[in-house]
């Protein structure tokens, strides 16, 4: 018997860095996907088609999700896990968060426990506290809910139902970086100006909350404005960075309604909202530039699961 379960990469939408203060962003769940399958071994063992067997960086973190659940729930921590992602690393897209939610999904259904999404959400912030130190928890909520969410951490996340689907532009710089660094820029930031930052974070959240209604209604051009002004601010507080930058100004010279970084910055992914007619010329400006670029379709399902005999 073999369990095995896929969860969805995500995009922050407006409101990163500021969420881990407190404020509310929006996430939508993209349909790039990380797949695990959890099955019964004599030890703990893990292998991705990324790193192969047994690299440190991978196990510890899902090692931790695993331990937490077996202790738990006293059932064995003796399973070899087995990840495949068509998610890029480093990229801002939920790479670490889709796993943990994966690997949580997966164990619990090798294990008949029947976890629901909040019992998934918990464990999985097991390994990603390990990867990012001290992350909000809007990653492994978007990928094991699904569609679109307001999140604050502390409060309920709040589902922001579409009438029809919206198409966003994502695309990716091909610098990797770490969260935890970034997350670390934007506290010292906020030490050192904690009137000004409390201000930006004011703003941030209601701008977040705007961005759920211009979305939900359909208004992607005001949507776009948000999203550039989004990304100022996040220049401001020191997360954006000179190819970022490039990347947002020449979307907005192909005729994007706004774009932002998404994510933690200092590399990573932006994302572009735009008039339809103008998609096709932004993905492929972009591309052939060199990033790798994509439309996404959003909403998308959260972590489903499924055994196998
Ligand atoms: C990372 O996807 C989003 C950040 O806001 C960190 C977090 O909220 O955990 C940068």
């Amino acid at each position: 018997m073999r369990a095995i379960a896929e969860a969805p990469s995500k995009v922050i939408i407006t409101g990163e860095h500021f969420v881990v203060h407190g404020a509310w962003a929006l996430a939508a769940a993209l349909p790039r996907r990380v797949r695990v399958e959890v099955a019964p071994a004599n030890s703990f063992g893990v292998s991705s088609d990324r790193f192969g067997e047994g690299d440190d960086a991978q196990l510890l973190p899902v090692s931790r999700v695993v331990d937490a659940m077996a202790r738990e729930f006293s059932v064995s921590s003796s399973v070899r896990v087995s990840i495949s992602s068509a998610v890029p690393e480093g990229a801002g897209l939920g790479s670490s968060a889709a796993t943990m939610v994966a690997v949580a999904a997966a164990y619990s259904r090798l294990n008949s426990l029947r976890l629901g999404a909040d019992e998934i959400v918990r464990f999985s912030m097991v390994g990603e506290q390990h990867v990012h130190g001290n992350p909000s928890g809007i990653d492994p909520n978007i990928s094991a809910r699904g569609g679109v969410l307001l999140f604050r951490p502390g409060s309920r996340p709040r589902k922001v139902a579409l009438d029809s689907s919206r198409t966003l532009i994502v695309s990716y710089s091909g610098r990797r970086r770490s969260t935890k660094g970034q997350i670390n820029t934007v506290a010292r930031m906020k030490q050192k100006h904690p009137g000004l930052f409390s201000m930006l974070a004011k703003g941030v959240s209601s701008l977040s909350l705007e961005a759920a209604d211009r979305l939900r209604e359909g208004d992607m051009e005001g949507l776009g404005g948000l999203l550039a002004v989004n990304h100022a601010v996040l220049d401001t507080v020191g997360v954006s960075n000179d190819i970022l930058d490039r990347m947002v100004d020449l979307c907005a010279s192909l005729g994007s309604y706004g774009a932002k970084l998404t994510g933690a910055g200092g590399g990573g992914s932006v994302v572009a909202v735009a008039p339809e007619a103008k998609e096709k010329s932004i993905v492929s400006g972009l591309s052939a530039r060199g990033f790798e670029t994509f439309k996404v379709e959003i909403p998308s399902e959260g972590v489903r699961s499924w055994s196998k005999r």
